[in-house]
């Protein structure tokens, strides 16, 4: 069994900063101690003096080669699950999804069959149920057995992914009888087609005008509505991709109320705005995603909510397509535009900026991307922390390093950056994934195929 000693750095977990060396039996994490209480000898060692020792980040919400308006997300598990590893993510959560008329089943095999032997990094999976009715609600027990525990519904895309009100709360029913989470995408997807018809209709087809059908109070109302029908199942209900400030309040307004009602944001919400929607020359394709990017006002609230934990995870909802030949797609017609923008690589990166701005501190930093996604979705403490017993999947991060984040040398199998010219201190150097280095200053050692498939137990939100 190789012993790897990680020694001189700042460990850092979402409830602790200690400086203590970190010692690897293996695949796991097999104790920690001050560098003057321990005489560990090791077959590698990692000097991480001056750097941070923190968890590997893990991405709850994932679309890798994930079919979409006629086309197909433009990473794979295996080259996204590489651009994961190279910014200090090693596990993602992925969502397989029901084919519509087919079984559970069926989309959680397509989905083994797109990752297994081809990713550099753990995943698990989420199920996206298309079609709620009386078999797919019996189906969702297996599932469960079978280490999927969340579901995620939609109250947008009507004739696509979306789910009615009546679908959703028998769903919700079910969830709560067999310990599941329902994940929401809250949009008022009916109200949006009216929406979107009315503007094609007055001739507004640029991108910008996708940020304004789908209105921000349409996320705000159908994330009222979904807390409302969990509340009626006796059900939690976690809140996928939150952008909109209307939102997060309704969230607020539950949580006081001490309902299990969670909320997810990502990195594009955080940092990025409308004014990127309205950059000229179609540019702003490359910013098309649901819930869309908001005007800059709605960020406080976000912010505020990661504070103050009424927002518990960030994710990237991670679901890249090329500006060329797939964003294209959607040229005269802004709703014809593939929906969803890359970032699994920058994720960790771009919150531990935060840090640096004062937004969060160092612990929330490791709180929210990387401990509250574990607990959320039934991993942690195997994922999400640096305790013994845990995979050591560690990551040495240089809080000093400066990048600048560009298409030109990111590793996500899309042309282009939703982050273009961003400069970001901070860098990810060493990471392990299970005892294993993927990562070693700064240059890729990993492989396909080291990644494993991680069953996982049930939410432990709290
Ligand atoms: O625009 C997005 N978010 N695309 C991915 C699918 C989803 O709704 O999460
Ligand atoms: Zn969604
Ligand atoms: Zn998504
Ligand atoms: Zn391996």
């Amino acid at each position: 069994m190789t012993r790897t000693l990680i020694t001189g750095g700042l460990v850092i977990t979402a409830s602790d900063e200690l400086h203590v060396d970190v010692l690897v039996e293996g695949s796991r994490i097999a104790a920690l101690a001050t560098p003057d209480s321990h005489g560990w000898t090791a077959d590698r060692v990692i000097d991480a003096t001056g750097k941070y020792v923190i968890p590997g980040g893990v991405d709850a919400h994932t679309h890798m080669e994930m079919p979409f308006g006629g086309t197909m997300s433009c990473d794979t598990f295996e080259t996204g699950t590489r651009a994961a590893a190279w910014g200090g993510t090693t596990t993602i959560i992925d969502f397989a999804i029901q084919p519509r008329g087919g079984s559970l089943r069926q989309g959680v095999d397509a989905w083994h069959e797109k990752a297994e032997g081809n990713c550099a990094v753990d995943y698990a999976f989420h199920m996206i149920i298309s079609d709620v009715n009386e078999s797919t609600l019996g189906q969702m027990g297996a599932l469960v057995e079978a280490g999927i525990s969340s579901f995620k519904l939609f109250a947008a895309y009507p004739g696509v992914f979306y789910s009615d009100d009546g679908q959703i709360l028998r769903a919700m029913q079910r969830a709560a009888d067999i310990g599941g989470l329902i994940m929401m995408h809250a949009e008022n997807g009916i109200a949006i087609d009216v929406l979107v018809e009315q503007a094609l209709a007055r001739g507004e087809r640029d991108p910008r005008h996708h940020g304004e059908v789908r209105h921000a109070l349409l996320e705000a109302e159908a994330t009222h509505r979904v807390i409302r029908l969990s509340q009626v199942a006796g059900a939690p209900v976690y809140v996928v991709h939150v952008s909109a400030e209307e939102a997060v309040a309704e969230l607020v307004q539950a949580r006081d109320k001490g309902l299990p009602v969670f909320g997810e944001t990502c990195p594009q919400y955080l940092f990025l705005s409308d004014d990127n929607l309205a950059e000229p020359d179609f540019e702003g394709a490359k910013y098309v995603c649901s819930t869309p990017l908001r005007p800059r006002e709605h960020q406080a609230a976000l912010w505020r909510g990661l504070r103050t934990n009424d927002l518990q995870v960030v994710s990237t909802d991670h679901c890249p397509f090329c500006f060329k030949g797939q964003k294209d797609l959607g040229r005269g017609d802004f709703s014809k535009i593939p929906n969803g923008l890359p970032g699994v690589e920058h994720r960790m990166d771009l919150l531990h900026q935060a840090v640096v701005d004062g937004h969060i501190t160092r612990r929330r930093w490791i709180e929210i991307a990387c401990a509250a996604p574990a607990r959320m979705f039934g991993l942690y403490p195997r994922k999400g922390t640096i305790a013994p017993g845990a995979d050591a999947d560690v990551v040495v991060y240089d809080p000093h390093a400066e990048q600048v984040l560009s298409a030109g040398t990111h590793h996500m199998n899309v042309d282009y950056s939703a982050y273009e010219g961003k400069r970001i201190t901070g860098r990810v150097e060493t990471v392990l994934s299970r005892g294993v280095p993927v990562l070693e200053d700064a240059a890729y050692v990993g492989h396909r195929g080291h990644g494993v498939y991680v069953p996982r137990g049930l939410s432990q939100y709290s």
